[in-house]
């Protein structure tokens, strides 16, 4: 899969089969965050990577999903992530660029997962404070994105945006995400 395949073909998948994911999968997803764009090169990132059986459930039991559809979007019992890379902050990283790295190292992540056949899901609605304490994240990091991996049990689709950002299912319960077509947000030479 070549990466343009990937980026248009890549959407969020909150229904997971029940098969783990490669370890060596996971560290390659980590690897190329290692070696995405950052400001000033000043890598403020660490990652951690959960695929422990005992871990899972309790990550999951702080993750929030599908705001505009709850709790259709929620992964039913037996389809949860299996695994999760959490994307954290060094906190004495103060550079106001800092978001742009991580939304660098979250895209690597999802398409190198993506090439090989792995689903994921961003998520910031997290309740992070209690993830800190199942984590055991020490105080001087902070805790920047959830990424939750497995291989998809769903296949989502993209519809033209017509009025309304709000993804919805169908009686078949798959998803359809509204996405702005390119002539409506694509200026060539001047706005
Ligand atoms: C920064 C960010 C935070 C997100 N947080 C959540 C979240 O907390 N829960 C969730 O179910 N999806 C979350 N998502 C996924 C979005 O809902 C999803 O990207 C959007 O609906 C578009 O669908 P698509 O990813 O399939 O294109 C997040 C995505 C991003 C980029």
């Amino acid at each position: 899969m070549g990466v343009y395949e990937a980026a248009i073909a890549r959407r969020s998948i909150r229904r997971f089969k029940d098969m783990s994911v490669p370890r060596e999968s996971l560290e390659r997803c980590v690897n190329a965050a290692r070696l995405s764009p950052s400001g000033a090169n000043l890598q403020p990132l660490e990652y951690i990577i959960v695929d422990d059986e005992r871990l899972l459930p309790q990550v999951f039991s702080t993750i929030k999903w599908a705001a505009y559809i709850r709790p259709a979007g929620d992964p039913p019992s037996g389809k949860e992530p299996k695994a999760y890379i959490v994307i954290l902050k060094d906190a004495n990283a103060k550079a106001p660029w800092t978001a742009y790295d991580i939304g660098g190292a979250m895209e690597n992540i999802i398409l190198v997962a993506l090439e090989e056949g792995i689903g994921s899901c961003a998520l910031l609605n997290v309740e992070w404070d209690k993830l800190i304490m199942i984590l055991n994240v020490p105080s001087d990091y902070e805790l920047s994105l959830l990424i939750a991996l497995g291989y998809p049990d769903e296949s989502p689709v993209e519809e033209p945006f017509e009025g309304s950002v709000e993804y919805w299912k169908d009686e078949q319960g798959v998803l359809h995400v509204p996405k702005k077509k390119l002539e409506t947000i694509l200026h060539w030479n001047a706005f």
